[in-house]
C-alpha cells in the first residue's frame, strides 16, 4: 500500500504507507512529493529509534543540530523537542523560521516524529510554501530580491525559544552566523529563501533596507501559501527545509517530539 493524498493546495500531502515496508520506488516518489508538496506527513507510524534512523538516511547524510543535544549515546542525530505542561514562556520554534539558516550549509530536510501530543489540533506545526510566495511576488520585487543576500544569526528574533531549552539541557552555543541568496532555485523551482525568526538585515554592503523587509516578511507568511499539521501519536513528517518554513502554535500540555535534520 502506497498512496498520496493531496490536498487542494500545493502545500503538504498525507502519503498512506508503512514505512518500515518501503521500496526504493517508494522513496523515489516520496522524493518527487516532497519537491511538489515541500511537507508530507504520515499517520500510524510505529518506528522505533532505529527504524526513524534507517528510514531518515534513505534522505541522504544525517546531520547535527548544532544548538541541541542528541536522544542518547546511540542516538546522537535524534533531538528531543519537548514542551512540558508546566513550561512557561513560548515553546521551541514559535515563529516562522528555517531550521538552521545560521549555518553555512543548513540541513535540506527535517522530520519530526510525534511521541507525545497533546489532544488533535491543539499544537500543530504550520507550515508556509515559499515557492507559491515566490511565483505571488510581482516581477519588479522578484528582479530586485535576486540581487539579495540576507544575513543570519543563531541569536535572531527567534533565539529565545531556543534559550529555553538550554537551560534544561545545558548545551551552550556562540552565536552562528550566514549569509545565503534570498531567492535560490530548488530543480528549476525558484524558492524565497529567507528566515524570518534568524532574519538580521540584508546584505551589509546594501542600506537598510527597512521597507522591504517589512514587505517581505508580511508577504512570506500570508495564509494562502500555509498549510496547518495536526498532529497525533506516531506521526511523522518530512519537509523541505529550503522550501517551507515552518512554526509551532502557541500551546499548553506536554508534548515529545523526536527531530532528524539530514544535509
Ligand atoms: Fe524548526
Amino acid at each position: 500500500m502506497f498512496k498520496i493524498i493531496s490536498g487542494k493546495k500545493d502545500i503538504g500531502a498525507e502519503i498512506i504507507c508503512d514505512l518500515k515496508k518501503i521500496n526504493k520506488g517508494n522513496i523515489k516518489k516520496i522524493n518527487l512529493a516532497l519537491l511538489k508538496y515541500g511537507m508530507l506527513y504520515f499517520r500510524k507510524q510505529n518506528l522505533s529509534s532505529k527504524n526513524y534512523i534507517k528510514f531518515a538516511k534513505k534522505f541522504g547524510k544525517l546531520a547535527e543540530y548544532p544548538r541541541l543535544k542528541g536522544l542518547n549515546k546511540k542516538y546522537p542525530k535524534i533531538t528531543v523537542v519537548q514542551r512540558k505542561a508546566s513550561d512557561k514562556g513560548p515553546s521551541f520554534g514559535e515563529q516562522f523560521h528555517t531550521d538552521s539558516i545560521y549555518t553555512k550549509k543548513p540541513p535540506r530536510f527535517t522530520m519530526l516524529l510525534s511521541k507525545l501530543v497533546p489532544k488533535k489540533g491543539k499544537a500543530n506545526t504550520e507550515f508556509c510554501s515559499q515557492y507559491l510566495a515566490y511565483n505571488d511576488l510581482p516581477n519588479k520585487i522578484k528582479k530586485k530580491l535576486k540581487k539579495y543576500k540576507g544575513n543570519y544569526s543563531s541569536e535572531g528574533p527567534i533565539s529565545i525559544t531556543t534559550q529555553e531549552r538550554f537551560k534544561e539541557k545545558g548545551k551552550i552555543n556562540k552565536e552562528l552566523k550566514s549569509r545565503h541568496n534570498i531567492i535560490r532555485k530548488i530543480n528549476n523551482k525558484y524558492t524565497i529563501y529567507c528566515s524570518p525568526g534568524h532574519f538580521v538585515g540584508f546584505n551589509s554592503k546594501l542600506k537598510r533596507e527597512s521597507k522591504l523587509e517589512k514587505y517581505l516578511f508580511n508577504h512570506q507568511i500570508k495564509k494562502k501559501f500555509q498549510f496547518s499539521l495536526d498532529w497525533e501519536m506516531s506521526q511523522l513528517a518530512i519537509w523541505d527545509n529550503r522550501s517551507m518554513l515552518h512554526q509551532a502554535t502557541p500551546f499548553k500540555g506536554n508534548r515529545i517530539m523526536h527531530r532528524i535534520t539530514i544535509q
